[in-house]
């Protein structure tokens, strides 16, 4: 039967994209980061769009060139149309719509965090794909959501953060605590070298599905500010369990949701996304689930965690076979939802 080739460009955030499949299978997955906003603490929107212009064809080209084909064989263009930042959207929005237009081949438009969840689909070795219907906790700096995944494109959100995302949590701790932008990986590995019960955190009383992390972030910056009164170099001393104890903190906020809600649909099947299911405790406590509670979990490659076009091309390749196509007028939309 035919090969289908299938472009996937994202440019929702910070990170410039670009990954082909052939038949759902990944010929390349590239990815390139913007470190200029390390030096501000976050993202800065107008310097991400720049970036994403700059970085744009090369990034296609450089896919293109790993998955060892030419450009028109491609079968279709597939984009993130949103969620994420307008100026962002607009540089892979466009490029996508010119290509497809140029190329003379459908453009499908793709919701990124829709993208999160169906990554799972990506054709892997060794990867069990989730059985619906299943619970799939997104979980990223922008966003935390437990959605209820009916099919590929029958998903309801059941829980989401009313504040900041559970990255924000870790990226803002982080902050306080003098590291780097984004702070969630350093967190992780500082915390499997200290102990998670040395400082306790109180977790917010949230009702029902839903989170919030910023009562956890201001508890975080009185408990700094007030041992660091105490004793200077308080972090200095302490930041392997002081990571550690924080980990530990959101693991159980996200854990508790996920039980609350596998116990509310009596689903089982519970698959993780989005860069901070990159987190190896998080990654370890569902696992345990399987023990525990008889779940079937499902946890995706690390590179699919973070953002990366993949997960777009993996939602143009189902939308393809269903000839599911955007129009050419299509817009990116800031605050789509799923
Ligand atoms: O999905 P993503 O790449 O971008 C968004 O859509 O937001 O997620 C980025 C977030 C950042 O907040 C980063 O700190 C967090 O994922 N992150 C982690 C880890 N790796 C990335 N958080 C905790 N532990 C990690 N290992
Ligand atoms: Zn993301």
């Amino acid at each position: 039967s035919e090969n289908i080739y299938i472009l996937g460009i994202e440019s929702s955030c910070d990170d410039t994209a670009a990954a082909v499949l052939c038949n759902g299978k990944q010929l390349s997955n590239v990815v390139a980061n913007q470190t200029i906003h390390t030096d501000y603490g976050g993202v800065v929107p107008e310097l991400a769009s720049r970036a994403h212009q700059q970085n744009i064809v090369p990034v296609v080209h450089q896919a293109l060139v790993k998955a060892g084909i030419d450009k028109s064989q491609l079968n279709a263009v597939s984009f993130t149309r949103g969620p994420g930042l307008m100026g962002s959207l607009l540089v892979g929005t466009s490029f996508a719509k010119s290509l497809a237009y140029g190329l003379d081949i459908p453009l499908i438009d793709v919701n990124h965090m829709q993208a999160h969840i169906l990554a799972h689909f990506i054709e892997e070795k060794d990867y069990k794909k989730p059985e619906f219907p299943f619970l799939a906790m997104t979980i990223s700096g922008g966003h935390t959501q437990i959605v209820k995944v009916n099919s590929y494109f029958d998903m309801n959100v059941i829980g989401e953060t009313i504040d900041d995302a559970v990255g924000e949590a870790f990226d803002k701790s982080g902050k306080i605590l003098g590291l780097g932008y984004p702070a969630g990986p350093e967190i992780d590995k500082r915390a499997k070298l200290g102990n998670p019960k040395a400082f306790k955190f109180t977790k917010p009383k949230v009702e029902g599905l839903n989170f919030s992390f910023s009562g956890l972030k201001t508890a975080i910056l009185y408990f700094i500010q007030r041992e660091t009164k105490a004793n200077p170099n308080f972090v200095k001393e302490n930041l392997n369990d002081i990571c550690a104890s924080i980990q530990y903190t959101i693991i159980g906020i996200l854990m508790d949701k996920l039980k609350l809600a596998s116990k509310d649909t009596g689903i089982k099947h519970i698959a993780i996304g989005g860069g901070v299911s990159a987190n190896s405790g998080i990654r370890e406590a569902l696992k345990s689930g399987e023990q525990k509670f008889g779940w079937t979990t499902y946890i995706p490659k690390f590179e699919y965690t973070t953002d990366n076009a993949a997960m777009i091309a993996i939602v143009g390749y189902l939308k393809y076979l269903e000839n599911d196509f955007a129009m050419h007028d299509v817009m990116a939309s800031a605050r789509l939802k799923i």
